[in-house]
């Protein structure tokens, strides 16, 4: 089984820190995202994951070729950005059977295996994971049968109302791609799948409860991290704080349970730090109180003073009190 998996967006909503770091090569847990969504592809059989971007593309080549193990990478040169489905339709040549997209900023311990069951068992052309949400305002919702089939995508939602969402992994069959125009950018979500149901194709969805969040914004990114430290993802444990390799905490500091350092982040006396991710090198200076924020690689913040719900660039630098 091979996978695409998208990588190539610009992360706008995740400035400033992904103006030199793409969206899913930022940290999480201290590993690169990318790595965590490469694991769980592994972890269901797929060898060979597809990627593109065109966006900082050569952070994506130092990630590739430090890393070891499964699934084996193939990268495609995408010249300008595609969009989703263009991104796919880019792969086309290196995708023979049924295949699965997922989205590069997703977090979710989804059994693909059982997606992709349910997607031959209906005899899909392509199959959308659900998940569902309590506040769809920011999604948009996917209306379907009860067997699954897919009768319509609904804009995003004015008022806040729960619903069934696109979790941003697909099974999808080749032939799919076969009206995708080539080099120009087309959007899997809103022309694609639209375009299968308007010709009448077995487009299905499999709704599915498992962990899921889109990582795409400071407070999802922030989330994401706090359940990962209360052990709600894939059942893992981690220290709390998760303190990386030669971080350092002075100890008259007060770091919370609910902190991620980075490796070498270092945390000076008398300094507090809660709800806060600090990616690595960041150095806290006497007396620093940084809450509800994530601070990018190497931040400096100065003695004295105070960041709350902050999103602070690579090498950003917070002047005393
Ligand atoms: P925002 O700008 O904050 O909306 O983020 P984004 O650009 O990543 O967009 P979005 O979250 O909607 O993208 C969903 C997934 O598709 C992400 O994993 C993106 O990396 C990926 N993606 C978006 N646009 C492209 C594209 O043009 N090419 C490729 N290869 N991937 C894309």
């Amino acid at each position: 089984m091979k996978a695409v998996v998208l990588v190539g967006g610009e992360g706008t909503r995740l400035r400033p820190l992904t103006e030199t770091i793409p969206k899913p090569l930022l940290p999480f847990m201290n590993r690169p995202f990318l790595a965590q969504v490469l694991s769980h592809l592994a972890g269901h059989g797929v060898e060979e994951v597809i990627l593109s971007s065109s966006y900082l593309e050569s952070e994506f080549h130092e990630f590739l070729e430090g890393r070891g193990g499964g699934p084996g990478v193939t990268w495609i040169t995408e010249p300008q950005p595609l969009g989703t489905s263009g991104a796919v339709a880019g792969a086309r040549r290196y995708l023979e059977g049924t295949f699965f997209v997922v989205n590069g900023d997703v977090l979710t311990d989804l059994d693909l295996g059982a997606l992709l069951s349910f997607h031959r068992d209906r005899g899909a052309v392509a199959t959308i994971a659900l998940t569902p949400v309590d506040d769809a305002r920011p999604f948009g919702l996917v209306e379907r049968e009860d067997d699954g089939r897919v009768l319509a995508f609904r804009e995003k939602p004015t008022d806040r109302i729960p619903g069934e969402i696109n979790a941003g992994t697909y099974v999808l069959e080749p032939d799919v791609l076969q009206r995708v125009p080539a080099g120009v950018m087309v959007s899997i979500e809103r022309e694609t799948y639209p375009d299968l149901i308007d010709r009448g194709e077995p487009v299905f969805a499999f709704p599915s409860d498992a962990y899921w969040r889109d990582l795409g914004t400071p407070e999802a990114y922030l989330a994401a991290h706090l359940d990962a430290l209360e052990g709600e993802v894939g059942g893992r444990r981690y220290e709390r704080p998760l303190v990386g390799e030669g971080a350092s905490i002075d100890p008259s500091a007060a770091v919370g349970e609910d902190v991620v350092m980075g490796p070498g982040a270092s945390v000076g006396p008398g300094a507090s730090v809660r709800r806060s991710v600090l990616h690595r090198q960041v150095i806290l200076g006497e007396g620093a109180v940084v809450e509800g924020s994530i601070l990018g690689p190497r931040t400096v913040v100065e003695p004295g003073a105070v960041v709350t719900d902050s999103v602070l660039a690579e090498a950003a630098r917070v002047p005393a009190e």
